[in-house]
C-alpha cells in the first residue's frame, strides 16, 4: 500500500507538492518490485493530477527503492519513534522522468501481452 496527496513540502518552496505516506508491502510479496511499481504508479498518476514534486519521510531501509527512481535524500538521518531511523526524500516530477517511467511501463505491458500470445 501507498497513499499520496497534496501537502506542502517543508524543505522546498515548490507549491504543487504531494506527500507520500504509508509505503508497505506484505512480507511474503517483498523483493519482487511491488514497492517500486507502487512508487512509479504514484509518480505518473500524481503528475497527471497536477503534482510537480513528491516528498516523504522515508525509512532508511526504503531509501534505495526511492533513489533508484530519481528521488534524492534531503538533510541528515533522524529518528521517528517507534519506527526508527528515517531520511527525507524528494523528487521533482519533470516531464522527462514521468515519460521515461510511462515508456518503461508500456514496454513491460507489451512484453506481458506478447508472452500471453506465445502461450496461447
Ligand atoms: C520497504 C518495502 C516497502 C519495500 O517493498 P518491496 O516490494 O520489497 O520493494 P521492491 O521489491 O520494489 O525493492 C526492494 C528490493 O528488492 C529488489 N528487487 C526488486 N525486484 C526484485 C526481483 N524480482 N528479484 C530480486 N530482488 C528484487 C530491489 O532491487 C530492492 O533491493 P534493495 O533493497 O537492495 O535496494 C518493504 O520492505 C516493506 O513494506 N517494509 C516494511 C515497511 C517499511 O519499511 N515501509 C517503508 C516506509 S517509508
Amino acid at each position: 500500500m501507498l497513499s499520496a496527496g497534496p501537502e506542502r513540502c517543508p524543505f522546498d518552496s515548490w507549491d504543487s507538492s504531494w506527500r507520500l505516506r504509508g509505503l508497505a508491502v506484505v512480507e511474503f510479496a517483498r523483493r519482487r518490485g511491488v514497492a517500486t511499481a507502487l512508487l512509479k504508479s504514484v509518480i505518473v498518476r500524481s503528475h497527471a493530477k497536477g503534482a510537480r514534486a513528491l516528498w516523504g519521510m522515508t525509512r532508511i531501509a526504503a531509501v534505495p527503492v526511492h533513489t533508484r527512481l530519481g528521488f534524492e535524500t534531503i538533510g541528515t538521518q533522524y529518528e521517528v519513534p517507534p519506527a526508527g531511523p528515517h531520511c527525507s526524500t524528494f523528487v521533482r516530477l519533470t516531464d522527462e522522468l514521468v515519460s521515461s517511467l510511462s515508456d518503461r511501463q508500456e514496454a513491460a505491458n507489451g512484453a506481458r501481452r506478447s508472452d500471453g500470445r506465445r502461450r496461447a
